[in-house]
């Protein structure tokens, strides 16, 4: 058993790339990238002052029975909708109008306690962030776990897009 514990380690090890906030850490917008297997934190931007989108993501959820299983939903339910939105809306500046995300970097942004992320897992190719593909994936989110919970979409072994609350993203305390 412990081998097997360690064997599992060994291999998230290697593929994974999540992330633990650090404590008190500020509003903003961060990138994360491991150098020589310590988790470094950069400053990318500061929190702006959020200016709704001409056309919101959060759109009121349609029924919807079939909740896809690439779709997680977290813990979390209804989010604070400003901080929510104004996280997202970090993120998407972060992201603009497509950028690639490095192997094993992640971004986050934090505002209030919400924090949205882009985590890309592979450690060969770059990985492609949008503000309009969050945008989707935040709606598909909101279809499958409600209106303002916490869920993310993954893409296995490549990336992953949502917002939750808490410190460990990505499998970060996995
Ligand atoms: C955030 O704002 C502070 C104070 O205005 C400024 O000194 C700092 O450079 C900003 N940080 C970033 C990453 O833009
Ligand atoms: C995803 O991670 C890989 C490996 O660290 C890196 O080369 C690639 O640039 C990343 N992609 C993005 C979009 O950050």
């Amino acid at each position: 058993m412990l081998l097997n514990r360690i064997l599992t380690i060994a291999a998230i090890g290697l593929t994974a790339s999540g992330f633990v906030i650090p404590e008190g850490q500020e509003e903003g917008t961060y990138a994360v990238e491991f150098v020589d297997g310590v988790e470094v934190h950069t400053k990318l931007a500061n929190a702006t002052v959020y200016a709704p989108l001409p056309k919101p993501y959060a759109s009121e959820p349609q029924p919807n029975r079939l909740i896809r299983r690439d779709y997680s939903c977290g813990g979390a339910r209804d989010l604070h909708h400003g901080n929510t939105d104004a996280a997202n809306a970090d993120l998407d500046r972060q992201c603009g109008g497509g950028v690639n995300v490095n192997p094993g970097m992640n971004y986050y942004s934090i505002r209030g306690d919400i924090v949205a992320f882009f985590c890309n897992f592979s450690d060969r190719e770059a990985k492609y962030c949008s503000a309009g593909g969050r945008q989707d994936y935040s709606r598909e989110i909101t279809k499958a776990c409600g209106w303002y919970n916490s869920g993310w979409f993954t893409f296995p072994n490549q990336w992953s897009i949502g917002y939750d609350r808490g410190r460990c993203f990505c499998g970060g305390c996995a």
